[in-house]
């Protein structure tokens, strides 16, 4: 039995009934006194006589809520039932007595949500077919001539048949990048996004550059913020790091310093600053480098597309991305990012 009765206002009980979502009432030790009718259809009948707690009846909830239950709070919480992803938000408020609790089925939001992400992509992916279309027929063209080149002249002389071959397979490697980058672009938004933390991504993202062509010695300094948590896709965040880490190793040629810090300036934004002590950028390309195909790399080397694609994934997110340079004293690039907070 509890301690002392709870004394609710007697209107409560069939406001509580009538509501069209799942809602308990918890008393002030935070049990579980009584359930609606759309909760109790989830199996859910509490013993007025020994009320379990938030954690006995509704372990899932209780979690994803933190331990005060005397403050309004809600959260977001995923779970699979009979197969299918269920996406619902927990809402907490006190009342006199206690605190009622409400599980709102939000699962169409988060399906809408990942389908307009979908469409907002193709979207800039049509945006970019002309220059992609572009792009792939230079290299097309330049195969197509060297093809006819090496079947008059390729077979008299080895010389002219070696270089052909290699101009033809640096061609090849430049269309087959192209659409590497474009078709990680078009798929990642499939997947839901949830709360990351920043610096994860982030190690994981040094961990695969160093698989990088050109990697030789680079020494990294990653200063951490294990609070800077963001709502993303985990992949897409991947890729946006990874590019620009990849840029920075490019620009030093393999050798050099890498600095990453992850902050939360105003406590609303997460801020990731990855400097280089590379070349450094010209001024007059600051501008131009999140345009769709600019590149200062040599043929076969650069699509010019990562800096795009990873700052149309990041506004996408409600974030910004901008980079720094004093030429001939490194680079640095912010990619800033909503921050990810609990009641959200
Ligand atoms: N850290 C950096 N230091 C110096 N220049 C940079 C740096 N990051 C980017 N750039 C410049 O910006 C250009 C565009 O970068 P972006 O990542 O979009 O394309 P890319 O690296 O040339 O090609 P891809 O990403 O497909 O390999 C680069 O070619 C380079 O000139
Ligand atoms: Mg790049």
């Amino acid at each position: 039995m509890p301690k002392t009765e709870p004394v609710f206002h007697p209107t409560l009980f069939p406001v509580l009934h009538a509501l069209p979502w799942p809602a308990v009432l918890l008393d002030e030790e935070g049990r579980v006194v009584c359930a609606n009718a759309a909760m109790e259809q989830r199996g859910l009948r509490p013993d007025p006589h020994s009320p379990p707690s938030l954690h006995e009846a509704l372990p899932e909830y209780a979690t994803a809520l933190r331990g005060e239950l005397r403050e309004a709070q809600e959260a977001l919480v995923t779970r699979q039932t009979e197969g299918k992803e269920v996406v619902e938000r927990v809402w907490l408020r006190p009342i006199a007595s206690g605190a009622v609790l409400i599980i709102t089925d939000e699962t169409r939001l988060a399906e809408l949500e990942t389908e307009h992400a979908q469409t907002v992509r193709l979207a800039s992916l049509g945006f970019m077919l002309a220059g992609v279309c572009h792009e792939i027929s230079n290299p097309l063209a330049a195969i197509h001539s060297m093809l006819q080149i090496l079947e008059t002249e390729g077979r008299r002389d080895p010389e002219v048949l070696a270089r052909g071959l290699a101009s033809i397979s640096a061609n090849v490697r430049r269309i087959l990048e192209i659409s590497r980058q474009l078709s990680g672009f078009s798929r990642a938004a499939t997947e839901p996004r949830r709360p990351v933390a920043v610096d994860g991504v982030l190690e994981e993202a040094l961990v695969l550059v160093r698989h990088e062509r050109t990697y030789r010695e680079v020494v990294v300094e990653h200063h951490k913020d294990p609070a800077a948590v963001v709502r993303a896709n985990p992949r897409e965040l991947l890729q946006v790091f990874f590019n620009v880490l990849a840029n920075a190793v490019q620009a030093m040629e393999g050798r050099g310093r890498i600095l990453v810090t992850t902050r939360r300036p105003g406590n609303e934004q997460v801020e990731i600053m990855i400097q280089d002590d590379g070349p450094g950028i010209r001024p007059e390309h600051l501008p131009k480098l999140f345009d769709p195909f600019f590149s200062t790399k040599a043929r076969g080397e650069g699509t010019g597309l990562g800096l795009t694609i990873s700052n149309e994934i990041v506004h996408e997110h409600g974030g910004r991305m901008r980079a720094e340079s004093t030429y001939g004293k490194g680079a640095r690039f912010y990619i800033e990012l909503p921050l990810w907070k609990r009641r959200e």
